[in-house]
């Protein structure tokens, strides 16, 4: 099965066994037959988050489970199930088109939900972690179903259990391992607008709004990620491609003393969170290309598919970008950029 039209950067690249999965069911279907018990499994989403350097071997189970229904709604909140095969903006945009807010943050985010906890996506000041509920998922070797609520997913920046390998140490590690089928959310209803973002503040100073509704935040999230992110419909790409790195007050200063326009953030532990975007742009990244894989530019901290359809990059391009990316951001200011998306 070609996986090319299944992947946001747009490689091209096959399954050589590929299950759709509609329901549970299908999952325990494949978990019941006999040749596909035992074989190594990869679950794909919206594909919006990974690189693939080659045909994939193992079996993809390709999630398409439907739904989304109000749970729960108490004095305080209301809880909302959406199944792992929706696709993360239209949750966004139902919530809010039911008078439900809290999500409007993370507008446009590309991708499915049921891949929303494994990286733990987030933008604009609210990550996943901060409107979870809970999720249901299936125990990719034994069939069981099971439910894990924030605690158990250990959050953490662009990190879940889901990306990890399970370690002796704490046994904990779901990496590969589980297929999330429901994922619950939790809305308040003493909702308070997050406007601490620079893109934001903007905004509310052009409008002249200074207290705007959910559905208001919801539009300027849009018109931000559509004027500076590629929209993979058009240009093939993973969002960011690596995560920003955070160094301490020491070493910091040590960097701000060679380059005083430094982008950076102090956050709540006293550490410092550097614009990984801003290193790769001063380092003058912007529009390079390796092959058909290209350094967005308009954000440097994207590298996108300048090929098309018609001839699209490799991963192999994509891989061999991100490295002499790393080694020169690492060659001028000492830090070492990790890829945030999965490469396959
Ligand atoms: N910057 C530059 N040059 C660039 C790119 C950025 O100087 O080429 C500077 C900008 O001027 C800005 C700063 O770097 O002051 C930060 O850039 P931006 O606001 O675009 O956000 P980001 O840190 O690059 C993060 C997330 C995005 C999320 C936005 C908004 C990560 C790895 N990325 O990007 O998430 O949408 O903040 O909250 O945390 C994603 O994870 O795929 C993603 C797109």
């Amino acid at each position: 099965t070609p996986l090319q039209a299944h992947n946001s950067f747009g490689i091209s690249a096959k399954a050589l066994q590929l299950v759709r999965v509609r329901t549970e069911a299908d999952v325990q279907a494949v978990l019941a037959d006999a040749a596909l018990r035992d074989v190594p499994k990869f679950v794909l989403g919206g594909g919006s988050n990974i690189v693939l350097t080659g045909d994939v071997k193992p079996l993809v189970l390709k999630v398409e489970i439907k739904g989304m229904r109000l749970v729960e709604e108490t004095d305080k909140a209301w809880v909302v199930e959406a199944a792992a095969g929706e696709k993360w903006h239209d949750l966004v945009a139902w919530t809010l088109d039911n008078g439900w807010p809290g999500l409007e943050n993370m507008a446009l985010i590309p991708g499915s939900v049921g891949a929303s906890p494994v990286q733990n996506i987030g933008a604009y000041g609210v990550e996943l972690q901060d409107r979870f509920h809970s999720l249901d998922a299936i125990d990719l070797t034994t069939g069981q179903t099971f439910s894990l609520d924030a605690a158990q997913c250990a959050f953490g920046y662009r990190d879940s259990v889901f990306k990890h390998e399970s370690s002796g140490q704490n046994g904990l590690g779901l990496a590969g391992k589980a297929l999330i089928t429901r994922v619950r959310f939790l809305l308040r209803k003493d909702w308070k607008p997050v406007l601490g973002y620079l893109d934001l503040e903007r905004k509310m100073a052009e409008t002249g709004i200074s207290q705007p509704t959910a559905q208001q935040i919801f539009e300027w999230v849009c018109a931000i990620r559509q004027a500076k992110l590629p929209d993979p419909a058009i240009i093939g790409n993973a969002g960011s491609f690596f995560k920003n790195p955070t160094v301490t007050q020491d070493q910091c200063d040590d960097i701000i003393a060679r380059e005083p326009k430094v982008v950076h953030y102090l956050l709540d532990d006293g550490r410092i969170k550097l614009a990984a975007g801003w290193l790769i742009d001063a380092c003058g990244w912007k529009g390079k290309t390796v092959g058909n894989a290209g350094v967005y530019d308009k954000q440097a901290l994207v590298l996108v598919n300048v090929g098309g359809k018609e001839h699209p990059c490799t991963g192999g391009e994509v891989m061999t970008l991100a490295k002499a990316i790393q080694t020169s951001v690492y060659e001028r200011f000492g830090i070492r950029l990790e890829p945030e998306p999965v490469v396959v």
